[in-house]
């Protein structure tokens, strides 16, 4: 029999515990929890946290067996008090990186401070261009004839803060607001959970504006 003594058990790494904000449809959200069934994002969610209680994308989380929280900010007397709410839930359920996935609502000084440079945003435009709501619109409406994804880390500022990933979408002829927005999401969908992996994986800085990779 082998001896107990000196023998370790096998070392079993913890994949690091995401908490997801969303809004509405979700699809963001069930593109992370297909990575992390895929195995191309080594994670896992432990809590879904949405301001409406009829959001289409908490199914996805009941479907995927993730906790599931409502927290109405009519609760709540200010918004500080809201977002502070939020910070506990996700502190409770042991998160270490936040995503939003469609998440309306500006996020305030208790969740970026419970999470400094752990919040991170999709947003469906090559920022700084089209912040904001209705990107895609936006950006037809602008004329470009490129535009594209990003997602960052977030700050105070709407849509602002330091660029992890971004991929280009070409305008075609003929698009509409909605086609376009169909083209952007799909790569919405490949590039949120590699930008999460990439985040999770560390080796980066913040120098000014910019994400430093490499380090
Ligand atoms: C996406 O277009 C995302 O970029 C933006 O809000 C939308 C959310 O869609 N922030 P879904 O709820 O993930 O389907």
């Amino acid at each position: 029999m082998p001896s107990a003594k000196g023998s370790r058990p096998p070392s079993v790494a913890i994949p690091p515990r995401l908490g997801v904000l969303i809004s509405g449809r979700g699809s963001n959200l069930q593109s992370i929890i297909s990575a992390i069934a895929d195995r191309r994002l080594d994670a896992r969610i432990a809590a879904v946290v949405s301001n409406r209680a009829d959001a289409p994308g908490l199914e996805h989380a009941r479907a995927a067996g993730i906790e599931t929280i409502h927290l109405n900010p009519r609760d709540y007397p200010t918004r500080d008090a809201y977002d502070q709410a939020i910070a506990s839930a996700l502190i409770a359920c042991g998160v270490s990186l936040v995503c939003l996935a469609g998440f309306m609502r500006l996020v305030g000084r208790p969740l970026l401070d419970a999470f400094p440079n752990r919040i991170l945003n999709i947003h469906p435009s090559l920022l700084p261009s089209f912040p904001g709501l209705d990107a895609q619109r936006q950006a037809l409406e602008h004329g470009v004839r490129v535009t594209g994804v990003t997602v960052h880390l977030v700050t105070a500022g709407l849509d602002d803060g330091p660029i992890v990933l971004q991929t280009a979408v070409r305008v075609l002829e003929g698009d509409t607001a909605e086609t376009l927005a169909e083209r952007i999401l799909v790569e919405e969908h490949r590039i949120y959970p590699e930008a999460i992996q990439i985040v999770l994986a560390g080796h980066w800085t913040i120098a000014g504006r910019r994400f430093v990779r490499g380090r």
